[in-house]
């Protein structure tokens, strides 16, 4: 009998399909660094995403445009490392960012392989619907599971016009069905669909066998995924109607520094029980 106590088993992308088939719902949130996601594994999350929302709440960038595959990859390599510290099982995924992979299919499977091997994410997410499918096709070839992301893409925020809701037209929604069965045909094991409405997001949902995870796509998605700085409230810059604010850690950081900060000018910390005698 082995007494081996290694990691736990990591959830694998045929773990989160059989969560689907069996009606378990798959809970997703964004890490990018290893302290949030030894945090965010320990509370039990099935898959992480490093997404290049870290663009937006880390980098302070207004787009996830400017966000580079080297970057993705740092952030990916602290969030590993502190995920395999714990032998956390969270599933791991990366965000492929803008310019990775859409001017050729060769770009995307060697940035996807580079985030595999030097990132040490089990998967990656790209956007796009139909018209990635061979990229999609040749990543999935190489080895590498791919997760779709259809609906409101933000690296195509200057081509939709800004962030709004996507498929409300009948055309629109037709035309994001098509892509979401495009994906699951081009070999994807997951969707994301970001911002649609929820009866839409509930057809598309019955009509795959692989997951969708839902952000802003109502309650019918296999899972949901939130950014971590926003269902924290760390990020008080920020609030859409599909944003649950699990905590108010911006008042919290507010709160905690003002303290400190009247603290020291007040001459009452350090006090004696921080201070070392000799
Ligand atoms: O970058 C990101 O965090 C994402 C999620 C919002 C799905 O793509």
């Amino acid at each position: 009998m082995s007494t081996q106590s290694g990691p736990k088993k990591r959830v694998t992308i045929h773990e989160l399909r059989r969560m689907k088939e069996s009606g378990e719902k798959i809970a997703m949130v964004t890490a990018y660094e290893a302290t949030a996601a030894r945090l965010v594994a320990a509370a039990g999350v099935d898959a992480i995403l490093v997404g290049d929302s870290l663009g937006m709440v880390v980098q302070g960038h207004d787009s996830t445009l400017p966000v580079t595959l080297d970057q993705m990859i740092y952030h990916s390599v602290s969030v590993r490392r502190g995920l395999d510290r714990d032998g956390a099982r969270a599933h791991l995924v990366g965000d492929m960012p803008f310019g990775s992979y859409q001017a050729s299919a060769d770009d995307g499977v060697k940035a996807a392989m580079r985030f595999v091997a030097e990132g040490g994410v089990q998967a990656v997410k790209l956007e796009g619907g139909a018209d990635f499918v061979e990229v999609i096709r040749r990543i999935v070839r190489a080895g590498v599971p791919v997760m779709g992301h259809i609906g409101l893409t933000p690296q195509s925020v200057h081509a939709l016009g800004g962030y709004r809701v996507q498929g409300r037209e009948d055309v629109a929604a037709e035309r994001l069905k098509a892509d979401a069965k495009a994906l699951e045909d081009a070999g994807a094991f997951a969707g994301v669909l970001e911002l649609i409405p929820a009866p839409l997001a509930s057809q598309i949902t019955k009509a795959l066998t692989i997951p969708t995870i839902g952000i802003g796509a109502g309650p019918a998605c296999d899972g949901q995924v939130l950014v971590l700085h926003d269902m924290l409230g760390l990020n008080d810059r920020f609030s859409a109607k599909f944003v649950k604010k699990y905590a108010a850690l911006a008042e919290d950081v507010r709160g905690a520094v003002r303290l400190f900060a009247a603290e020291v000018r007040e001459g009452r910390y350090p006090g004696p029980e921080h201070s070392f005698g000799k």
